[in-house]
Protein backbone atom coordinates (compact mmCIF):
# COMPACT_ATOMS: atom_id res chain seq x y z
CA UNK A 1 0.00 0.00 0.00
CA UNK A 2 2.81 2.28 1.21
CA UNK A 3 4.60 1.35 -1.88
CA UNK A 4 1.55 1.80 -4.18
CA UNK A 5 0.99 5.70 -2.44
CA UNK A 6 4.61 6.46 -3.21
CA UNK A 7 4.61 4.84 -7.15
CA UNK A 8 1.99 7.08 -7.69
CA UNK A 9 2.98 10.17 -6.11
CA UNK A 10 6.19 9.98 -8.00
CA UNK A 11 3.85 9.72 -11.64
CA UNK A 12 2.12 12.66 -10.20
CA UNK A 13 5.20 14.72 -10.13
CA UNK A 14 6.11 13.18 -13.41
CA UNK A 15 2.70 14.67 -14.46
CA UNK A 16 3.39 17.86 -13.13
CA UNK A 17 7.09 18.78 -14.58
CA UNK A 18 5.80 17.26 -18.31
CA UNK A 19 3.11 20.01 -17.49
CA UNK A 20 5.74 22.88 -16.22
CA UNK A 21 8.00 22.02 -18.76
CA UNK A 22 10.84 23.59 -16.65
CA UNK A 23 11.41 20.93 -14.27
CA UNK A 24 15.18 20.30 -15.25
CA UNK A 25 18.24 20.94 -13.48
CA UNK A 26 21.94 20.65 -14.51
CA UNK A 27 22.68 17.24 -12.80
CA UNK A 28 19.51 15.51 -14.57
CA UNK A 29 20.06 16.53 -17.88
CA UNK A 30 23.90 15.78 -17.37
CA UNK A 31 22.73 12.35 -15.93
CA UNK A 32 20.19 11.67 -19.28
CA UNK A 33 23.06 12.96 -21.76
CA UNK A 34 25.30 10.34 -19.75
CA UNK A 35 22.41 7.57 -20.36
CA UNK A 36 22.15 8.44 -24.03
CA UNK A 37 25.59 8.15 -24.54
CA UNK A 38 25.92 5.04 -22.35
CA UNK A 39 28.72 6.36 -20.00
CA UNK A 40 28.36 6.83 -16.39
CA UNK A 41 27.85 10.21 -15.06
CA UNK A 42 31.16 10.03 -13.52
CA UNK A 43 32.87 10.01 -16.93
CA UNK A 44 31.70 13.17 -18.11
CA UNK A 45 34.78 15.39 -18.66
CA UNK A 46 34.79 19.07 -17.56
CA UNK A 47 37.79 19.96 -19.64
CA UNK A 48 36.17 18.57 -22.58
CA UNK A 49 33.13 20.78 -21.98
CA UNK A 50 35.88 23.33 -21.58
CA UNK A 51 37.19 23.09 -24.95
CA UNK A 52 34.20 22.77 -26.81
CA UNK A 53 33.23 26.02 -25.58
CA UNK A 54 36.70 27.75 -26.49
CA UNK A 55 37.80 25.93 -29.23
CA UNK A 56 37.48 27.91 -32.38
CA UNK A 57 36.25 26.55 -35.94
CA UNK A 58 36.08 27.53 -39.35
CA UNK A 59 32.97 29.39 -39.99
CA UNK A 60 30.70 29.59 -43.22
CA UNK A 61 32.99 33.10 -44.52
CA UNK A 62 35.71 32.30 -42.99
CA UNK A 63 35.09 33.67 -39.86
CA UNK A 64 36.48 31.41 -36.74
CA UNK A 65 33.44 30.69 -34.78
CA UNK A 66 33.34 29.22 -31.52
CA UNK A 67 30.56 28.92 -28.54
CA UNK A 68 32.57 31.55 -26.39
CA UNK A 69 32.50 33.90 -30.01
CA UNK A 70 28.69 34.84 -28.72
CA UNK A 71 28.83 33.55 -24.82
CA UNK A 72 31.92 35.41 -24.48
CA UNK A 73 35.26 33.51 -22.51
CA UNK A 74 33.90 34.12 -19.27
CA UNK A 75 30.26 32.45 -19.45
CA UNK A 76 29.36 33.91 -16.02
CA UNK A 77 29.62 37.19 -18.60
CA UNK A 78 26.36 38.06 -20.79
CA UNK A 79 26.79 37.49 -24.22
CA UNK A 80 25.78 38.93 -27.55
CA UNK A 81 24.22 37.46 -30.88
CA UNK A 82 25.89 38.65 -33.98
CA UNK A 83 23.26 41.57 -34.39
CA UNK A 84 23.80 42.57 -30.89
CA UNK A 85 21.14 40.90 -28.92
CA UNK A 86 21.99 40.29 -25.14
CA UNK A 87 22.17 36.66 -24.19
CA UNK A 88 22.14 36.53 -20.71
CA UNK A 89 24.98 34.00 -18.81
CA UNK A 90 24.98 30.74 -19.85
CA UNK A 91 26.51 29.47 -16.30
CA UNK A 92 23.75 28.65 -13.69
CA UNK A 93 26.34 30.11 -11.12
CA UNK A 94 25.23 33.44 -12.68
CA UNK A 95 21.70 32.33 -14.24
CA UNK A 96 19.48 29.95 -11.94
CA UNK A 97 17.33 29.35 -15.22
CA UNK A 98 19.95 27.92 -16.82
CA UNK A 99 19.86 24.01 -17.80
CA UNK A 100 16.06 23.29 -16.80
CA UNK A 101 14.10 23.21 -19.58
CA UNK A 102 14.88 20.28 -21.57
CA UNK A 103 13.43 21.31 -24.56
CA UNK A 104 15.27 24.81 -24.07
CA UNK A 105 18.67 23.06 -23.66
CA UNK A 106 17.83 20.83 -27.14
CA UNK A 107 16.86 23.68 -29.29
CA UNK A 108 19.57 25.61 -28.34
CA UNK A 109 22.48 22.93 -28.48
CA UNK A 110 21.01 21.75 -31.68
CA UNK A 111 21.51 25.20 -33.08
CA UNK A 112 24.69 26.15 -31.98
CA UNK A 113 26.41 23.22 -32.50
CA UNK A 114 25.21 23.17 -36.07
CA UNK A 115 25.97 27.06 -35.83
CA UNK A 116 29.97 26.59 -34.57
CA UNK A 117 30.18 22.85 -35.64
CA UNK A 118 28.12 22.25 -38.59
CA UNK A 119 26.81 19.11 -36.68
CA UNK A 120 25.01 18.25 -34.00
CA UNK A 121 26.48 17.69 -30.65
CA UNK A 122 26.72 14.15 -29.70
CA UNK A 123 24.98 13.43 -26.10
CA UNK A 124 28.30 12.66 -24.94
CA UNK A 125 29.65 16.61 -25.98
CA UNK A 126 26.34 18.17 -24.14
CA UNK A 127 26.73 15.84 -21.39
CA UNK A 128 30.55 17.15 -20.83
CA UNK A 129 29.00 20.67 -21.57
CA UNK A 130 26.79 20.72 -18.69
CA UNK A 131 29.34 19.31 -16.56
CA UNK A 132 31.74 21.93 -17.15
CA UNK A 133 29.07 25.08 -16.73
CA UNK A 134 27.62 23.64 -13.99
CA UNK A 135 31.10 23.43 -12.28
CA UNK A 136 31.52 26.79 -12.54
CA UNK A 137 31.63 29.04 -9.40
C1 LIG B 1 25.53 33.06 -32.82
C2 LIG B 1 25.59 33.20 -31.37
C3 LIG B 1 25.72 31.93 -30.54
C4 LIG B 1 26.73 30.98 -30.62
C5 LIG B 1 27.93 30.96 -31.54
C6 LIG B 1 26.41 30.00 -29.61
N1 LIG B 1 25.26 30.33 -28.95
FE1 LIG B 1 24.38 29.25 -27.45
N2 LIG B 1 22.83 30.60 -27.40
C7 LIG B 1 22.71 31.70 -28.22
C8 LIG B 1 21.42 32.32 -28.03
C9 LIG B 1 20.87 33.55 -28.77
C10 LIG B 1 20.75 31.55 -27.06
C11 LIG B 1 19.30 31.71 -26.58
C12 LIG B 1 19.04 32.91 -25.79
C13 LIG B 1 19.21 32.64 -24.33
O1 LIG B 1 18.94 31.52 -23.89
O2 LIG B 1 19.65 33.55 -23.62
C14 LIG B 1 21.68 30.48 -26.67
C15 LIG B 1 21.41 29.52 -25.72
C16 LIG B 1 22.16 28.37 -25.53
C17 LIG B 1 21.75 27.26 -24.70
C18 LIG B 1 20.48 27.18 -23.85
C19 LIG B 1 20.80 26.91 -22.39
C20 LIG B 1 19.63 27.07 -21.47
O3 LIG B 1 19.39 26.19 -20.65
O4 LIG B 1 18.98 28.12 -21.52
C21 LIG B 1 22.71 26.29 -24.86
C22 LIG B 1 22.74 24.90 -24.25
C23 LIG B 1 23.72 26.82 -25.75
N3 LIG B 1 23.36 28.09 -26.14
C24 LIG B 1 24.85 26.13 -26.12
C25 LIG B 1 25.77 26.60 -27.05
C26 LIG B 1 26.92 25.81 -27.52
C27 LIG B 1 27.24 24.38 -27.11
C28 LIG B 1 27.58 26.58 -28.42
C29 LIG B 1 28.81 26.23 -29.21
C30 LIG B 1 28.82 24.92 -29.92
C31 LIG B 1 26.85 27.84 -28.52
N4 LIG B 1 25.77 27.81 -27.67
C32 LIG B 1 27.18 28.88 -29.38
C33 LIG B 1 23.66 32.17 -29.10
C34 LIG B 1 24.80 31.51 -29.49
Amino acid sequence: MIKHVFHSSLAMLGMVSAVAGAAETPASLMAHYAATAGVPVSSLSTLRGAALYRTEHPGRNAQAVSCAGCHTADPKQAGKTRVGKRIEPLAPAANPERFTDAAKVEKWFRRNCMDVLQRECSAQEKGDFIAWLSQIK
